[in-house]
Parts: structure tokens; sequence; C-alpha cells
């Protein structure tokens, strides 16, 4: 099986960018299959920070190609961003990052409606991160959208100007929001024409005729399990599928090619946005989990909300995407607990229930918590299993046992080299 799948199990952020990139020499290609701009992640390398956002993060090591597969919505300004810290950092992505054709494009006009309607709805907000997903996305299924393909062709800027008409017309059945469209616009066409120094491919045939060639592929996933637009905590999802099923759709390759997929979950679980977390932590506790794990969002710097690990949702996602291996990231986060807690049911309407009910906003539920032994001691940077302690040991294989999947690595902080292989 050519094809290997990376994705989150929880509400996104699970540390995949830092995984990818240790798990990139093993590859030939990665490959995003789904989301946008709303991913940020994060790399920490040589003292050095880097945070993506439709960049594969298989771009900082050399000789490996890079594809934003056509599941991915771009928007040019912020892929023109990312280039320019690449180049910064002295970074040779020529011939090393392709675009699919069949990728569709985020407008300026996309960002306004996604302000427009999110600022409409209240206290019922998303959460967005603003960045067009949601109205992208829309267009893209109701067949209006514009790829990247399109550029190339001759009525490209008719096209953008109609599908801008469109969108403004949408905005005017929403309260005002303030927004540069003149502005926005021009940034966004010199950011089209960096875009064409990309190479622009089939990606469909560009990836199989990969596979033909015996090339190893790893498919990096964006956001959580969690936040899938048809298994996520709807309405409070993005948009796109965040599962293995996306990465047949987000790159045109068949089931059968799928092999390994390795699931993402911290040690403990964050989200951030709105919508329902159920082991989520108010008080104290919550607040000590963001300040140690510096649970800030990649992308908008939003404080994330923290919680402990929820097993009956990460039982779920590994369900559905068929999870063979798990990495459990920011085991150091929890270092100075003498005890944790895991959520092993929810007690749904009186009940004890070992399934996500199927509205988690609005169903009478509550997690039920196990108590395990914390470890309450540094263990950052340990990159060998036998120095970490015993009851973090124990964590993981307690882990393994309630979800009947291997943990392959563990992290134990955000640099590259801090990881233990199992
Ligand atoms: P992604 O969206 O899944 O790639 O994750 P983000 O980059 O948004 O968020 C993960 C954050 O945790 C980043 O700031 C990482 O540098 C950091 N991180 C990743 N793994 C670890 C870890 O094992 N320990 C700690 N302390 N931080 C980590
Ligand atoms: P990575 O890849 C965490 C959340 C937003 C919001 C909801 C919808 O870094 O893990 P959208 O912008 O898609 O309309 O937002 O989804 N969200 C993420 N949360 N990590 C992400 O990506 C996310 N991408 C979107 O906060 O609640
Ligand atoms: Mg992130």
């Amino acid at each position: 099986m050519a094809v290997d799948v990376l994705l989150g199990l929880q509400w996104g952020d699970e540390g995949k960018g830092k995984i990818v990139d240790v798990l990139a020499p093993q590859y030939d290609i990665i490959a995003r299959f789904q989301g946008g701009p709303n991913a940020g992640h994060t790399l920490i390398f040589d003292g050095k920070k880097f945070v993506l956002h439709t960049v594969p993060s298989g771009i900082f090591r050399p000789g490996l190609k890079n594809i934003i597969g056509n599941g991915v919505v771009i928007d040019p300004i912020t892929l023109s961003k990312e280039l320019d810290q690449l180049d910064a950092a002295g970074v040779d992505y020529a011939g090393r990052l392709f675009v699919a054709r069949k990728a569709h494009l985020i407008l300026p006009s996309h960002r306004l409606l996604d302000a427009a309607r999110e600022n409409a709805k209240g206290d019922r907000k998303i959460g967005s991160t603003l960045k067009g997903i949601g109205p992208t996305y829309m267009d893209k299924t109701g067949r209006n959208g514009l790829r990247v393909g399109n550029i190339e062709a001759p009525d490209f800027r008719e096209r953008y100007e109609e599908l801008k008409e469109k969108h403004k017309q949408l905005v005017g059945l929403y309260p005002f929001v303030e927004f540069e469209l003149a502005k926005e616009e021009e940034a966004w066409f010199k950011a089209v024409e960096r875009l064409q120094t990309l190479e622009f491919v089939d990606g469909e045939y560009w990836i199989n005729d990969a596979i033909k060639r015996g090339d190893k592929i790893l498919a990096e996933g964006a956001q959580g399990s969690m936040l899938d637009i048809d298994f996520g905590t709807y309405p409070f999802v993005t948009s796109s599928n965040t599962i293995t099923a996306g990465v047949c759709t987000g790159l045109g390759i068949a089931p059968q090619q799928i092999g390994e997929v390795i699931g993402i979950t911290k040690a403990y679980c964050t989200r951030v946005g709105g919508g329902p977390f159920p082991t989520e932590l108010t008080g104290e506790t919550g607040e000590f989990l963001r300040a140690e794990g510096g649970e800030f969002g990649a992308t908008t710097g939003r404080p994330r909300r923290c919680g402990w690990i929820d097993l009956v949702q990460l039982r779920y996602t590994i369900m559905l995407s068929g999870v063979t291996q798990l990495v459990v990231t920011k085991v150091d986060v929890l270092n100075k607990f003498e005890t944790l807690k895991v959520a092993d049911a929810y007690k749904v309407d009186g009940s004890l229930s070992h399934e996500l009910p199927f509205d988690l906003v609005h169903e009478n539920y509550e997690a039920v918590y196990t108590d395990v032994p914390g470890w309450n001691s540094n263990l950052t940077s340990v990159k060998e299993e036998a120095n970490l302690p015993k009851a973090c040991i124990d964590y993981v294989q307690f882990l393994e046992e309630k979800l009947g999947t291997r943990v392959s690595m563990v992290s134990t902080g955000p640099d590259r080299e801090e990881l233990v292989v199992r």
C-alpha cells in the first residue's frame, strides 16, 4: 500500500505538523488532502519555529515532493505569505511544491461572506477562523467555485467578477461588517501571480503515476476528526471530510491504496472555537493546562479550551478512520499532576453509554471519569521509552488497552527531536 495517512483524532491542533515533519524522511511525497488556511501546523527544529497553513509539512525535508491536493481550498494570499516565510528561511521549494488544478480558490469575497455570516450568528457563532472556508466549500458543492486550473483560462477575470458579484448580493442579507474588499482584491491578484510560479498539475494523474512508480506517500490531515463535516459536532464543525475517507476524494486515489492510518491525540484534549466539548475544564485545571501546553491557536492566536482526554470520543474517531496506530502528543504538559482523569463512558439520560449521542449540542449527557495516577515529574525532552517514568508508560499502555490500538510514538516536547518511538 502506497499511501499512509496521518490525521488528528480530536478537535484539531493535536501536533500533526510536528509528526508529519518527523516522519517525512520515510516518504517521497507529502500530500495535503483537505481543509485550507484554517489549519495552523507548527514545526520546531534547530531552534526555529514555522507555522504552515496550506503548504504540506514535508517542505523542510530536502528532496521531498509536496502536493496541495484537489480537496484543499487555497487562499493565494496566505499561500504567498507562507512562501515568503520559506524564502526567508532559505528553503528551496522550486520543483518540490505542486498544486492540484482541481483545488478550489478562496476569494476575498469568500472571507467577507464568512465574516458577515459569523457576525450575524450572535451567540451561536461557530468560532470560524474567518479564512473563508465555509463559503468556499459551499461554492464547491453548489457548483459555482473557481479552481486553480481556471487561472490559466482566458476568462478567469470574468469568472472572478461574476462570483464576486454573487457574493456581494449575499453579503447584503447580513448586517454590515468592515472589510476592505478593493484592497484585498489587489493583494489577491498579486498573490495569484505568485501562485502561478508553482507547478500546477492534474493531481489525480500525478499522484497515481507516483504510486505506479513505487513512491511512498503520506497524506497529511488538517483540523480534527471531531470537526468533520459529516461526523463531527455539527454544526460546530469545518466544511470538509477530515477523516480517512477524505483522502480518497481529496487526492483522487482509490481506497485500496491506503496503508497505515496514524491517528494523533493529545494526552489531554483541546478545542478552539464554539461547540460542545464534553470533557472541558472551565476552571483552574483548564487554565493550568492552557498555560503549560501553550494552548493558543496557531492560526488565530485565540486561547484554546482545555479538558481531559475522552476515550468515548477517541474510540469513535478511531473507528471512523480505521486508525492502525496512535501517536500521543504533549504528555509533558501533564508533568505536574498527581492524578489524571480520563473519560471512559458517558451517562446519557441517566444510563451508561460507550457511544457518542447523536447530538452533543442538545442531548442530556455527561462524561464519566476514571482516575489514573500521574507521574508528577519532568519528562520534557525524553527520547527513550526507558527514560519515561513508569506512571507515564502505564498511562500510555492504559490508553492502548482502552482504545484497542497500538501507540507507536509519544511526543515529549514541541521540538522535532523530542519524541519516543516505540
Ligand atoms: P497541528 O495543527 O495538529 O499541527 O498542531 P498545532 O501546531 O496547531 O498545535 C500543536 C502545538 O503543540 C504547537 O505549538 C506545537 O509546537 C506544540 N507541540 C507539539 N507536540 C508537542 C509536545 O509533545 N509537547 C509540547 N509541550 N508541545 C508540543
Ligand atoms: P489544524 O489543522 C483547530 C475550527 C475553528 C472553528 C471551526 C470552523 O491546525 O488542526 P472554519 O475556519 O473551518 O470555518 O472553522 O473549526 N478549526 C480548527 N480548530 N485546529 C484547526 O486546524 C482548525 N481549523 C478549523 O476554530 O471552531
Ligand atoms: Mg493547528
